[in-house]
């Protein structure tokens, strides 16, 4: 499958209220200036959300990461985890076909979503409420075959029982996770040949199921209201109620949850949304039209500015050590935000503190790699 934008996108995306703080928090563990590290729990809260990545999605996520969005869809393109078109709206199913499940009848099942589902994967059936398709090992070859519905694993089926999901999942019930044979979990399928008389504080359920049965979120839209938001890194030991997120990110205004939407339209450009918010007032920093007598200074003897980048910062008028090492916090804020395809490069590397020091006439460990001519050409 080519994994590209879906030509039918919707109109727009926003987390609700409750995601939009749960976002907010995960970026919040990143020290300043590494927020696009949250890329993945952002794609994968969204696509909870909407059950597939939507253009708007990806770039919303982006925009509230500082991230050029053609950044967020590498992510978003590259892992199989992420589904780049509509799914079923109850249910995506995910056939594992890798070696155990294969042999252990993994097309059986395929042949059941070809007969309940739709004849192709990534189709969805006529009710709009399946999809399907197959997948590599999932890792849970001692219960094969298997297959993942939402977050959780279905193990040792057969087609019959299978199908029978299937009909459950239609009728709006959730079939419990596990092993659909009665194994407890993955020991022999004769029986416990050891530990025969360990029982002490067995769950009705293995851990993984009791877990997916306590919480109920097995197939359904995650909207952030099933847990309360618990972020003690932030102000200590405090739990968040949704919405009182004190990280300002610019996603769309969050709505209320909704179900999942398969757009019907054609596809239609996604309105333009805001940029991401500056994390701090921002200054344009003075700039020089030419390099002073002498030439300009070298500036990729700074760690994190390679040749693209210094071209970019003579472009802009930036040619000398000292006019770095003069830049404050608003100075390094516009240039953090400034530094198309390199946001956040300023205070990521801390080109200030280096700059100084080579202004200076100090010089820094990566400074004398370069003098060498160990790090460029
Ligand atoms: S082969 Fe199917 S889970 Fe590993």
């Amino acid at each position: 499958m080519l994994r590209r934008l879906h030509h039918d996108q919707p109109e727009s995306f926003a987390f609700t209220k409750a995601n939009q703080a749960w976002a907010e928090a995960q970026i919040s563990k990143y020290p300043e200036g590494r927020q696009a590290s949250a890329i993945i729990p952002l794609l994968w809260r969204a696509q909870e959300q909407e059950g597939w990545l939507s253009r708007p999605a990806i770039e919303g996520v982006a925009d509230m990461l500082g991230l050029a969005h053609i950044r967020a869809l590498e992510v978003a393109s590259f892992y199989f985890m992420f589904q780049m078109q509509p799914v079923g709206s109850v249910a995506h199913i995910q056939i594992c076909g890798t070696t155990s499940c294969m042999i252990c009848g993994a097309e059986d099942l395929i042949g059941v979503c070809k007969e309940k589902i739709a004849a192709n994967p990534h189709q969805i059936s006529e009710d709009g409420k399946l999809s399907w398709e197959e997948v590599e090992c999932l890792g849970a070859c001692a219960n094969a075959p298997m297959a993942q519905i939402g977050k959780d694993y279905y193990e040792d089926l057969t087609a019959e029982r299978f199908g029978e999901m299937l009909d459950e999942l239609r009728a709006g019930k959730v079939p419990v996770p596990g092993p659909q044979n009665g194994r407890y979990a993955s020991e022999p399928l004769s029986g416990l040949t050891s530990l025969t008389e360990y029982d002490s504080g067995k769950t009705k359920y293995n851990a993984s199921v009791q877990l997916a049965t306590d919480i109920g979120d097995t197939v359904k839209r995650i909207d952030g209201t099933e847990v309360p938001l618990i972020a003690p890194w932030r102000d200590k030991g405090a739990n968040h109620a949704p919405g009182t997120s004190k990280v300002k990110a610019s996603a769309p205004a969050p709505v209320e949850a909704k179900p999942a939407p398969v757009p019907k339209e054609p596809a239609k450009k996604a309105a333009p949304k805001a940029k991401a918010a500056a994390p701090a007032a921002q200054k344009q920093p003075e700039m020089l039209k030419e390099a002073r007598e002498g030439g300009a200074d070298n500036l990729k003897m700074i760690k994190g500015v390679g040749p693209k980048l210094e071209a970019m910062l003579h472009g802009m008028g930036v040619f000398h050590f000292d006019q770095i090492a003069s830049w404050g916090a608003e100075e390094v804020a516009w240039a953090d935000d400034n530094l198309e395809g390199f946001k956040g490069r300023v205070s990521r590397d801390d080109w200030v503190g280096q700059a100084k020091k080579l202004a200076a006439g100090e010089t820094t460990d990566f400074a004398k790699k370069v003098k060498k001519g160990g790090v460029y050409e």
